[in-house]
């Protein structure tokens, strides 16, 4: 089968489809809820063609059971420096590993989400694509990765693999169709990822106190009318504005006219330039596809020399840590014209926040807290996007188009007598507001503990009301506080956890469910650490003993991790 010409499509489609492909499974792996999301519409759709769709999370598939697949579809997510999502780690290995199986009898085909300012653009599934491929496994149709608009992308993916199954003879012989705003629809309300919806700011306050080094605001956002839900857990996207004065010094860089008209969709609406460059474009993060058609545009050299082998070092440096402006200005490219330039510009991306409250405590209301991203770099103040807008153009009355993202990898055991052991510094600790928010409406009998650091205490310690009245309700049996600039030596959250590694191992021998927000790169990694400590100091685990039980607890839903 030759696959359709497709601008995403990578790889050679070597299936010859022969059988008839009765079963199909779909294996996840997804961080933040958007690969489950997809695979739960992809799998009503094949079964509405008469197919047996098995859909699993990537944490609950028995790999011995791969010998005995004839359909795969795998929807996986990559994070951080092109890693795979905690859910997929255990089956990822396993593939990568002398244990896996040949796989000849096997048809398959990736979607990969991913972003494409990150160096390692879905990394992991151009790992299982090429990791089944050596196995013996056939495409079934050409992997497909997707950048963070991936709506249409996946739709089309979706379109491929329908047809491919259907042409094998398995289903029906209905016509397909995905379209790609059916894929981010929302079940309980008409308002999505590709329909926010426009959100009333109920309250917009700084948490710090006077003198932190820190901003830090809380927000309160209603839901009325938008038949909006969510659990603990979840997240909230909100689209931003870019700040208006990099939107001005852009426009007068380039010598734009701020009110001509310029495209902002593939539909053809239109806008003027500024506006467009405040609602609709990306201009503070630069990705590498970006740079290739900026040079193309432009026949600048740099840029082109930029882009050759030898200069990877450099092009990742520059796009970490440089913005459009700079781009432009470094580059000399003022001559662009804006509306050619305009159509090499991603759309501007929603930004997460892990939700804050709990929406049974506060109905039809979403709270998020934000730590303001300023800071001065190459000769100019840098503004984090969506965290600058909330600190300094956003009040009570005004509105913000926003969506729920449902996170199934970070939720409260079932069982309201489970403890939980909370490990949330700085904003980290949001989720466990919605958490213990929600045990205590819930009347949740189970203990809790949380772990909480921040600069100082004077001015950092956030919502230290809410914790020490829930402390005193007993809805929080036990806290545990670092302030890291308080005294000479630096405290942080894991050392907390070895001081205490006796009761937390106990805890951990009751079932306690684990759960960890926050930094990814340094935090989490290290939090993970001390866990690996503890289950060697404590259980008399050997290093690997100990990597196996997070492994199995990671699999059973009793370590999560909500980190970026
Ligand atoms: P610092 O800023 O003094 O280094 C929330 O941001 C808190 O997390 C701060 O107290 C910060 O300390 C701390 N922090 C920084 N790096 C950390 C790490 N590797 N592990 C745990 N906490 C860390």
């Amino acid at each position: 089968i030759a696959a359709a010409p497709q601008p995403n499509a990578v790889g050679t489609v070597t299936a010859q489809v022969t059988a008839e492909p009765k079963e199909v499974t779909i294996l996840y792996g997804s961080q933040t809820g958007n690969g489950h999301g997809l695979s739960k519409k992809l799998s009503k759709k094949l079964e509405e063609t008469g197919l047996t769709v098995t859909l699993s999370s990537m944490s609950d598939f028995k790999p011995n059971n791969l010998k005995k697949l004839q359909n795969l579809l795998i929807i996986v997510s990559t994070h951080g420096e092109g890693e795979p999502p905690d859910n997929a780690i255990p089956f990822y290995e396993f593939l990568h590993s002398k244990r896996a199986p040949q796989v000849e009898q096997l048809q398959y085909s990736v979607l990969a989400l991913g972003d494409t300012s990150y160096e390692f653009f879905c990394q992991t599934g151009k790992d299982f694509d090429k990791r089944l491929e050596e196995l013996g496994g056939k495409r079934l149709t050409a992997r497909v990765d997707c950048d963070v608009d991936f709506d249409e992308s996946a739709a089309e993916w979706m379109n491929q693999v329908l047809s491919s199954l259907n042409e094998a003879g398995a289903g029906s012989n209905q016509t397909f169709n995905v379209s790609a705003i059916a894929l981010s629809e929302d079940t309980e309300s008409e308002y999505s990822r590709s329909n926010p919806f426009q959100a009333e700011i109920l309250e917009n306050l700084n948490l710090n106190g006077r003198g932190s080094d820190r901003e830090t605001r809380h927000l309160e956002i209603s839901l009325e009318g938008s038949n909006l839900q969510y659990e603990p857990g979840d997240s909230i996207g909100i689209y931003p504005e870019n700040h208006p004065q990099l939107v001005d010094d852009l426009i007068s860089v380039m010598n734009w006219n701020a009110d001509e008209v310029v495209v902002v969709h593939k539909n053809g609406e239109a806008r003027k330039l500024r506006d467009a460059l405040l609602r609709h474009y990306e201009i503070t993060v630069l990705t590498k596809p970006l740079i290739e058609q900026a040079a193309k545009l432009s026949g600048n050299e740099g840029l082109s020399k930029l882009l050759e082998p030898g200069h990877e070092q450099e092009l990742r440096t520059y796009i970490n840590e440089r913005d459009l402006l700079d781009l432009v200005q470094d580059y000399g490219l003022q001559q662009l014209p804006a509306s050619d330039f305009v159509s090499i510009l991603r759309k501007i991306p929603a930004r997460l926040y892990s939700i804050s409250s709990s929406s049974k405590a506060f109905p039809d209301e979403v709270h998020i807290t934000v730590r303001s991203v300023r800071y001065e770099a190459h000769g100019r103040q840098r503004y984090g996007v969506c965290s600058v807008q909330m600190a300094e153009r956003l009040e009570a009355g005004d509105s913000l188009p926003v969506y729920i993202q449902h996170n199934p990898n970070f939720k409260l055991p079932e069982n309201p007598d489970t403890p939980i052991i909370m490990i949330g510094p700085g904003t980290g600790v949001a989720p466990f507001r919605a958490f213990l928010g929600e045990r205590e409406e819930t009347g949740a009998e189970g203990k809790s503990w949380l772990f909480y650091g921040d600069q100082h205490f004077a001015t950092d310690f956030l919502y230290q009301i809410e914790w020490q009245r829930w402390l005193k309700d007993g809805v929080l049996t036990r806290m545990d506080v670092a302030f890291s600039r308080d005294t000479d030596k630096k405290v942080y959250v894991q050392h907390r956890m070895l001081e205490k590694s006796k009761e937390l191992y106990q805890w951990l021998q009751e079932g306690a469910c684990v759960y960890v927000c926050g930094d990814e790169k340094k935090m989490a990694h290290d939090v993970h650490s001390a866990l690996g400590t503890i289950l060697e100091q404590e259980g008399s685990m050997s290093p690997e003993e100990a990597a196996e039980y997070l492994a199995l607890m990671q699999q059973q839903k009793r370590y999560q991790r909500d980190v970026y």
